[in-house]
């Protein structure tokens, strides 16, 4: 085995545990991305990998960007478990190896190539998808660095809202999304992906969830000194979107194509008239349910921060409702109006 793969070896155990031990955590993954950095000789000067491509379903952020989010503790964590989670229901569901396409894989695989040092090849093949060609040069070098070409099938370089297999797949991964769903095409991709799982097979993350809330700046600040629980700092008003296998579905069907949009379904919420005037920030907030119960909550990284919307003058009069509506286009997100 060589010196790179036993590394890797052990910095997957530390992100594989069950509990967050965040000095260990910190380190396994400083020690990640140093070994990504090094394995493909990353030329974080090159200005090619700052640029973003940007789609008509929205930006796919630029190799050292992509490569920056292996720094994300959390989501990092989280997301590796969660596909470690859902390879191994997918080993009891299906005959092995089990089909992965890993869409966006950034430069480093980062949510895969950590995976190869716990399953065999007979189990896991993978097909890697991105679409910007620098970030496809270096997974080449990162697989031969690891010694993982018989876990690859097939390496595309491609747009995942177009992207057609021949073959479906037990599971698909995507995480090419922001908080709240806004400027990237995670939406675009799941819709275009989904129906290229075969049945009973498994979309990561499993769901995602956006609410409206009302978010109590004091509050916030009580809990960033370590006062108060994130519950205490917000009032949800209702969710106003999911994303999983089922919705996006139905996503196709039901929407509105006008132009270069496609509208989703408008979603009314009440305002509650009993909620106190401190509660004055509208935001949303998302909730990323990896694989089963395997979460990432709001707070825990930058794709659970809250979404800012506006602030609210509660003190003397208050809106008797929201509404909200996703559009997507180049630049994807929410549309809000108050009523
Ligand atoms: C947020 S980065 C994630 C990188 C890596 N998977 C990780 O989790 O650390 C998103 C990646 O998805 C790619 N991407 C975004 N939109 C895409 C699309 N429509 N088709 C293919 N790749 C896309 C970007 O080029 C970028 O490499």
């Amino acid at each position: 085995m060589n010196e790179n793969i036993r590394e890797l070896e052990e910095i997957t155990k530390v992100l594989l545990k069950s509990e967050d031990n965040f000095g260990e955590l910190k380190q396994a993954i400083d020690d990640l991305e140093q070994l990504f950095l090094s394995v493909t000789e990353f030329d974080v000067h090159n200005p090619e990998i700052r640029e973003d491509i940007h789609l008509s379903t929205g930006k796919a952020i630029g190799p050292l960007w992509a490569a920056m989010c292996v720094k994300e503790i959390l989501r990092t964590k989280r997301f590796i478990s969660g596909l470690y989670q859902g390879i191994r229901a997918a080993l009891e569901r299906f005959t092995s190896p089990i089909r992965i396409l890993y869409a966006g894989t950034g430069p480093f695989a980062t949510l895969a190539i950590p995976l190869t040092t716990v399953f065999s090849s007979e189990e896991i093949h993978f097909t890697f998808l991105d679409i910007n060609p620098k970030s496809i040069q270096y997974v080449k070098k990162i697989i031969r660095a690891f010694a993982a070409e018989e876990y690859v099938t097939q390496i595309v370089q491609g747009d995942a809202t177009e992207f057609r297999s021949d073959q479906p797949f037990h599971l698909i991964i995507t995480e090419t999304m922001q908080n709240a769903l806004q400027k990237e095409p995670q939406v675009s991709i799941t819709m275009n992906l989904v129906p290229q799982i075969v049945p009973d097979g498994i979309l990561i993350p499993q769901n995602i969830i956006v609410e409206a809330a009302l978010l109590n700046p004091k509050k916030n600040d009580e809990r960033i000194m370590g006062l108060t629980d994130s519950e205490n700092c917000y009032h949800i008003l209702g969710e106003i979107f999911e994303l999983n296998k089922n919705t996006a579905r139905q996503f196709s069907s039901s929407n509105i194509n006008i132009g270069e949009t496609s509208y989703f379904p408008e979603v009314v919420l009440a305002f509650p008239q009993d909620v106190s005037a401190g509660f004055r920030q509208l935001c949303l907030l998302t909730t990323i349910q990896v694989y089963d119960e395997v979460i990432l909550n709001h707070w825990q990284c930058s794709l659970n921060l809250p979404m800012k919307l506006m602030e609210l003058d509660l003190h003397n009069s208050k809106p008797n409702w929201l509404s909200f509506q996703y559009l997507l286009s180049a630049k994807p997100g929410f549309k809000y109006s108050i009523l």
